[in-house]
């Protein structure tokens, strides 16, 4: 498998990560089981991409006493931008993991014919401060990275910092990985897995196939 060693990639191997994906590739597996590997995938992808979240002091009253602790600076805005389709597989589970982020969808494709993204729904309001905003992008798959690119091209210009943009992704392509880290450096890129390279309809090899697909049983 190739590694792609850049500082802006993490590649979260964990066992689970693995063991999920080997469900994910596996061409028998149901949509059912397709979906909930996606899942799990994205919780382990998710934990590790908050890590460096921004905290902020706070005293509680415990039971017993005062205590000083930390909570997820609530000046912070944390947005979660699922691509759809498929990038919806991993909504849920990063709401789960980050219940206080407003979702906000972007609507992609990539044109089959031509391999360029085509943009159809865009909702990001105009009354966030996007200047310290953390958006954690959402797409299983980073293949060519043209719809990856779309995507940070649309919320890098509300104002977003590269810094604070986090692209969540199950499986990428080395080409992917390089069209992004090129295309807009700084943003932070976590995947389960770089897979070898895109084959000539620029799926990603050995990949999973269709993510949009097979999470909507649309094959
Ligand atoms: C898939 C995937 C990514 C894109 C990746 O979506 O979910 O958005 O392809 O390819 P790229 O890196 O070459 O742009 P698709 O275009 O199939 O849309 P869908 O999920 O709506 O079917
Ligand atoms: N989109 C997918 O769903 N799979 C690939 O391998 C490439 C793009």
């Amino acid at each position: 498998m190739a590694i792609v060693s850049h500082p802006s990639v993490t590649i979260c191997d964990h066992p689970l990560v693995q063991h999920h994906l080997s469900i994910l590739r596996d061409k028998n597996t149901s949509n059912e089981l397709f979906r909930s590997a996606m899942a799990r995938i994205g919780r382990v992808l998710m934990e590790e991409a908050t890590r460096q979240l921004p905290l902020a002091r706070v005293l509680v009253e415990t039971p017993v006493s005062k205590a000083e602790c930390k909570r997820l600076d609530p000046s912070v805005p944390i947005i979660i931008s699922p691509i759809l389709r498929a990038g919806l597989m991993l909504s849920d589970i990063a709401l789960d993991v980050l219940p206080t982020a407003s979702v906000y969808h972007i609507g992609l494709y990539r044109d089959e014919e031509t391999l360029k993204p085509v943009t159809y729904y865009n909702k990001l309001p105009a009354n966030i401060d996007y200047s310290v905003a953390r958006i954690f992008v959402l797409d299983p798959m980073l293949a060519t990275g043209g719809s990856a690119v779309a995507a940070i091209d649309i919320i890098k210009k509300l104002g977003v910092q590269p810094e604070n943009l986090y692209f969540i992704c199950t499986i990428a392509a080395p080409e992917g990985v390089s069209k992004l880290v090129e295309a807009h450096p700084g943003v932070r890129i976590y995947a389960g897995a770089v897979d070898e390279c895109l084959n000539d309809k620029a799926y990603i090899v050995p990949g999973l196939g269709d993510a949009g697909d097979r999470t909507f049983g649309t094959v």
